[in-house]
């Protein structure tokens, strides 16, 4: 049925340079509607339908139709006939008995989908096979491209999200950035990170949706589930059904109140150097797993596979530099705390002073959101703030009464004398202006250096109140502790006087809050306020 071969060779070469200029487009609905309108015109036919393979297996739908709406069954009887890769002109009874032209879109591959124009008057199957098999490799070549720019974008967002991830050496906050990444990466409802516990069992974490804190507790016992599974072989895995898969772990659905239809699960595998008589070899070690469930829209491909694996590779390495920073850090604070206990131990009445002040420090900072950088450098300074007084002489520390002038220099000189034994480690400096400074007033009357206002930093007028109260709330040798209601009205009577008023107002509701414990709070009992002038209120 129907040919070309009457066709004048001027009309064919017009014909070829108008689908050449429709090609040239990078536009998908351009390039359809283009050649759609191209071939119904060199037909003459009075619609065209463009039939091309979807998610599954041997399953055909209309991608772009001009001209005619198809019912369900029509598409069925259509696609019944794309056996062959040749074209042919048909009649189908099962669509009216409608001449159709059938032209596949590609050459050995019936499969790839094909083109049907619909009562054509002047069928030309020859040059219209050309132009649909150009059709054909023209689709293909801008779905490659849009895969490249799929695939370039999804790299790029990667690169961005472990960018994000390694900002932050906070472990909760890494985490919760992983599943949240991998759930916009990976376009599925939600995501869950797994950790072994050192029993062997896998601990949910955390869950895209579920409330933050870790309330949804959800144990896997070891080798259960797919994530057990993945964990055991530290292998990749796609589950399309889970329903299917006997290894799902349908009990974790259950607690978490949600419905996993598929899977793609990674390991999270982090590698270590081994020290001692291994020294030198690397060793890997599975730390947990991060799993992406219910994709939108599609199945899981294995580009999402290699996507969240780097993601999962990359967060695994953070998460161990962020344990052995941790790890480096609480050391450190346990040998400055060992420091500031060791200064404190030289006066009875000072024992656990340095710690306590260091709290009530840290709990101002957060009430006046400081940031985690500012708080750390407030704990160590808040913490180092006497360490001056480590070469005094005991006699003037512990000294009851009266101190005489010499000996009252002597003890003004201990801010200075810390700034100078902690100026010399790099790593305190940052926190150096807190401990020279702690003794500075608002007002100027303090010491070493009599600074006003502004002129104390912030770290400095935060340890002042943080060693004021735990001073006035505290027995000392010279005179018996204020009772709670009197300290805190004393330290508002000196606010914005000789005491910053935003700390005072801080530490006072940290304490309203019962984020902080004054030293007789913690003993649970409260003395009688006796308080004997005989050294000054303010240390
Ligand atoms: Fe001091």
């Amino acid at each position: 049925m129907g040919s070309t071969d009457a066709l004048p060779s001027q009309d064919l070469l017009v014909v070829l340079q108008k689908a050449n200029q429709i090609a040239s487009t990078t536009d998908r609905d351009t390039l359809l509607r283009g050649m759609a309108s191209l071939l119904m015109d060199f037909n003459q036919a009075a619609a065209f339908v463009l039939l091309e393979p979807r998610a599954k297996p041997g399953e055909m739908l209309v991608s772009y139709s001009q001209g005619v709406e198809l019912p369900p069954q029509g598409v069925q009887a259509l696609c019944a006939e794309i056996t062959a890769d040749s074209p042919r002109c048909l009649h189908l009874p099962g669509l009216g008995a409608r001449l159709v032209c059938l032209l596949p879109l590609a050459q050995n591959n019936p499969q790839r989908g094909a083109v049907a124009l619909f009562d054509a008057a002047q069928p030309q199957l020859v040059v219209s096979d050309l132009l649909v098999k150009r059709l054909g490799s023209e689709l293909e070549k801008l779905d490659l491209i849009a895969s490249v720019k799929q695939q370039t974008a999804r790299m790029e967002a990667l690169v961005n999200i472990i960018e994000q991830i390694s900002s932050t050496l906070d472990r909760d906050t890494i985490l919760r950035r992983i599943i949240s990444y991998a759930n916009d990466l990976l376009n599925t409802e939600f995501s869950s990170l797994f950790l072994v516990e050192k029993n062997g069992d896998i601990q949910l974490y955390l869950g895209s949706n579920m409330p933050e804190g870790k309330d949804n507790k959800i144990t896997v016992p070891s080798g259960q589930g797919i994530i057990g599974h993945v964990v055991k072989s530290g292998q990749t895995v796609i589950v399309d059904d889970v329903s299917l898969d006997h290894r799902h772990y349908a009990q974790a659905d259950h607690m978490g109140g949600v419905t996993t239809r598929s899977i793609l699960a990674v390991p999270l595998k982090t590698r270590a150097l081994d020290l001692g008589s291994k020294r030198g070899g690397v060793r890997e070690r599975i730390i947990g797993g991060l799993e992406a469930i219910n994709k939108i829209g599609s199945k899981f491909t294995q580009e999402d596979a290699r996507l969240l694996q780097a993601l999962a590779n990359q967060a695994a390495t953070i998460l161990e530099i962020a344990g052995i920073y941790n790890e480096a850090n609480e050391l450190f604070l346990n040998a400055i705390s060992a420091l500031a206990a060791a200064i404190d131990a030289k006066d009875p009445y000072t024992v656990g002073h340095s710690q306590r002040v260091s709290e009530f420090a840290v709990e101002i900072g957060r009430e006046m959101s400081l940031n985690a950088e500012e708080i750390h450098q407030l704990r160590i300074g808040s913490l180092l703030h006497d360490i001056g007084k480590i070469g005094m002489p005991d006699a003037i520390l512990t000294k009851p009464g009266l101190l005489t002038l010499q000996e009252d220099a002597q003890i003004r000189r201990h801010p200075e004398m810390g700034m100078r034994i902690l100026g010399h480690i790099p790593k305190l400096r940052p926190a150096l202006r807190a401990v020279w400074e702690h003794h500075e007033r608002l007002d100027g009357s303090g010491y070493p250096r009599g600074l006003k206002g502004e002129q104390v930093c912030l770290a400095g007028r935060i340890v002042a109140v943080a060693d004021v109260f735990d001073a006035i709330t505290s027995d000392r040798p010279y005179r018996t502790a204020m009772k709670l209601k009197d300290a805190l009205a004393e330290l508002r009577q000196q606010a914005d006087v000789r005491l910053d008023a935003r700390c005072v107002e801080a530490l006072v509701r940290a304490h309203a809050n019962g984020r902080i414990q004054t030293q007789k709070e913690r003993r649970g009992r409260v003395s009688a306020s006796t308080l004997m002038p005989s050294r000054p209120l303010f240390p």
